[in-house]
């Protein structure tokens, strides 16, 4: 069983994130043959960026997922930078990908309208550089949120039409999903997911907040005017708050609608608060220690870059041999 997973280098990862997608990251990590974690800086520069803080970026985030449980030894973590077969595959696949199928995309349209002065065309090839990074690796199941979805389901297409243009080389993948938590909303404004670039800075609880500050964050949370805790349409932030915390106790959204039955708003989010500082509080400690040590960070990411290459080498020489392509960089004579 191959797993891959991809995760932009933003300094600071947020719960929706942890929820939707670590999570899954870490059960990857026991099934997969290997699991393979990719910090994706490529997909970083589709969008204006500060190239002089990209690198910490990266290492923001190979220590938060080692902090979150991500051990090197027993999955492939690394940069997407580091190996060029990724942006390689991106060009090839761009000739069984439909312009259309990238016109349709939701996080294009809704990424290029927030842009400000110029929409990449990289922005727009997102997707494909996205499909290679899955189909580098023959990947047959992918851990994602619930936004991540139409992009996968982009990936299943791309390897289809190659497979039928130039002979079965590549896997399709199969996203795989949580059936709760998988699209953790923000906290004032309940009807936005919880992103790093969309939503508000107060609805944004970071995995590596203090304490304090999630509960300030979840008693300000916007909440309708009623108060009965239960999951209805019309009750986004309460419904929102009941999945964030059966998420982080570990019990069904059902019992946290009768444990807290007949409690006021307050009560309840004072709850939710804490259980939300429990589940992230180890993972914001162990951050700080993983974090100090920038050369040891640089030397997981190198060594994972090197397995990594070991899988995605061969895969790359099959892709050039069904596609008519020149082998002799790869094979030197
Ligand atoms: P990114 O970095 O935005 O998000 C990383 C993961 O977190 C999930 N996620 C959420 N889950 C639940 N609730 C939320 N509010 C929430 N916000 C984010 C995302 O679904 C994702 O799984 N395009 C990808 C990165 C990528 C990738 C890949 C993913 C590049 N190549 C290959 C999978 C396979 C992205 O921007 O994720």
């Amino acid at each position: 069983m191959r797993i891959f997973s991809g995760i932009q280098p933003t300094g600071r990862k947020h719960l929706g994130n942890y929820i939707g997608a670590i999570r899954g990251y870490l059960d990857g990590q026991e099934r997969g043959d290997p699991a393979v974690y990719c910090i994706v800086d490529l997909h970083a520069t589709s969008v204006a960026y500060e190239p002089t803080a990209l690198p910490a970026y990266v290492l923001d985030t190979a220590a938060m997922l080692m902090a979150a449980g991500l051990d090197p030894e027993r999955c492939v973590l690394f940069r997407q930078s580091d190996v060029a077969e990724h942006s390689e595959l991106c060009w090839l696949l761009a000739s069984v990908t439909a312009y259309g199928d990238l016109q349709r995309m939701h996080q294009f349209k809704e990424k290029s309208a927030r842009e400000q002065e110029l929409v990449r065309t990289s922005l727009f090839l997102y997707p494909v550089l996205q499909a290679a990074d899955i189909l580098l690796y023959k990947t047959d199941e992918v851990p994602v949120g619930d936004d991540q979805r139409q992009h996968v389901e982009l990936a299943r297409e791309i390897a289809r039409r190659f497979n039928a243009t130039y002979g079965e080389v590549l896997v399709e993948p199969e996203h795989v999903i949580p059936t709760s938590g998988a699209r953790i909303m923000d906290l004032q404004e309940p009807e936005a997911k919880m992103s790093t670039t969309g939503g508000t800075e107060q609805g944004r609880i970071y995995i590596d907040d203090e304490p304090g500050a999630i509960v300030k964050k979840v008693k300000r949370a916007q909440t309708d005017s009623g108060s009965e805790i239960a999951r209805a349409r019309e009750k986004a932030g309460i419904s929102n708050l009941i999945e964030v915390y059966a998420v982080a106790r570990g019990v069904a959204p059902e019992e946290v609608e009768r444990e807290f039955g007949g409690q006021g708003y307050g009560a309840f989010k004072q709850a939710v608060g804490e259980a939300i500082a429990d589940l992230l509080a180890p993972v914001r400690e162990r951050y700080r220690e993983l974090r100090a040590d920038e050369s040891e960070l640089e030397r997981t990411l190198a060594a994972g870059a090197d397995r990594a290459r070991e899988i995605a080498v061969p895969v790359m020489d099959e892709v050039h041999e069904a596609m008519g392509l020149g082998r002799s960089v790869r094979h030197p004579r």
